[in-house]
C-alpha cells in the first residue's frame, strides 16, 4: 500500500478536524517518496499538530501549513502562491473539505437579508470553484500526470433537511458543479465523496443551535453514541476508491453506497 498513489502533490482544505486529520495522515502512508501535502485551515496551531504526526507517519513527506481564510481572494491568492511543485509529479489530488454549516437556526422564509447568505456561498461555493480553477490552471494536462479532484459531500445534497437549507443547498450544487467539472474536463478525475455522518465538532454546534428538536435529539444522541463508524474508515473508503480509481467521473458516491 505504501507509495500505491504515486509521487503526489496533495492539497487538503479544511484539515484541522477529525475527518481530514484521519484523511491526511492515511493519505500519507500511501503516498511515494517525494511526494508534498499542503494542508489548510484557518488555524495554524492545528495545522501544525497535524505537520507533526504526518512527520511521525512520513518522514520523507514535504509538509506545508497553509493557514489562510478561503473565503476570500487574498486568501486563495496566497495558497496558490506556496504551492510546492515536486518534481516528476505523477498525481495532482486536490480533496475540497473546508466548509461551514451556515445558521442552522433559520427557516428559509427567515432569510431576508442577502448579506446572511452571500457569505456562506463564498466559502461554500465560490472558494471551491476558483481554487479548483486556479490549481488545475497551475498543473495543466501533461503526459503521466493524473489530475484528481474531490468534493467532500453530504447525504444532504441529495435529501432535503428542514432549517439546513444553506448547507443542503451548497452541498447540491457544489455536486453539480463538479459533476460539470467532469463533462467539461475528461481529462481530470472528479468525486463528489459522502462520508457518513461524523461524531466531531459539527454535530455537538449543530445540535445546539438547531430549533428542529427532533433532529437536536438525534445529533445529542450521535454525540453520546460512539458506536458511529469511526472516521478513520470512511477516510479509508475515500482513498481506496481513489487508488481503485474506476467510479465514473463526476459521480456522487456514499459511504453507505455498496
Ligand atoms: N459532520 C458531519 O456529520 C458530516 C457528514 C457528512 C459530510 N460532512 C462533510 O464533511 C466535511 C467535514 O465535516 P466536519 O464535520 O469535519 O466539519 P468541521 O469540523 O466544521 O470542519 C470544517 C473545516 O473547514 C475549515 N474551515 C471553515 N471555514 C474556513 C475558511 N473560511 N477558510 C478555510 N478553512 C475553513 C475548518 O477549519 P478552521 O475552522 O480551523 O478554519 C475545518 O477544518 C464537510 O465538508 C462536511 O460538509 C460532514
Amino acid at each position: 500500500m505504501e507509495g500505491s498513489l504515486g509521487r503526489t502533490l496533495g492539497i487538503l482544505t479544511g484539515a484541522s478536524r477529525a475527518f481530514n486529520r484521519s484523511l491526511a495522515l492515511l493519505l500519507a502512508q500511501r503516498l511515494a517518496s517525494g511526494s508534498a501535502l499542503v494542508i489548510n485551515s484557518r488555524n495554524y496551531g492545528t495545522l501544525r499538530t497535524l505537520s507533526k504526526e504526518l512527520g511521525k507517519v512520513r518522514q520523507d513527506l514535504q509538509v506545508l501549513c497553509v493557514s489562510i481564510d478561503l473565503g476570500c481572494e487574498a486568501g486563495m491568492k496566497q495558497l496558490l502562491e506556496v504551492m510546492p511543485r515536486p518534481p516528476d509529479l505523477q498525481r495532482l489530488l486536490l480533496i475540497h473539505d473546508a466548509g461551514t454549516l451556515g445558521d442552522v437556526s433559520k427557516k428559509i422564509v427567515d432569510f431576508t437579508d442577502p448579506a446572511d447568505v452571500s457569505g456562506y456561498w463564498a466559502l461554500n461555493m465560490t472558494s471551491p470553484l476558483c481554487l479548483t480553477a486556479r490549481i488545475l490552471g497551475a498543473f495543466p494536462p501533461s503526459p503521466g500526470l493524473k489530475r484528481t479532484v474531490v468534493n467532500i459531500s453530504s447525504l444532504c445534497a441529495v435529501k432535503p433537511s428542514k432549517l439546513w437549507s444553506l448547507y443542503c443547498t451548497g452541498k447540491a450544487a457544489r455536486n453539480m458543479m463538479f459533476r460539470v467539472l467532469a463533462e467539461e474536463e475528461p481529462s481530470v478525475r472528479v468525486l463528489s465523496y459522502a462520508p457518513g455522518p461524523l461524531d466531531i465538532e459539527m454535530n455537538p454546534e449543530l445540535a445546539q443551535k438547531t430549533k428542529d428538536l427532533e433532529k437536536s435529539q438525534t445529533l445529542s444522541k450521535l454525540r453520546t453514541c460512539r458506536s458511529q463508524v469511526d472516521w478513520s474508515v470512511y477516510a479509508q473508503k475515500l482513498l481506496d476508491l481513489l487508488e481503485e480509481d474506476t467510479f465514473e467521473s463526476g459521480a456522487h458516491i456514499d459511504f453507505f453506497d455498496e
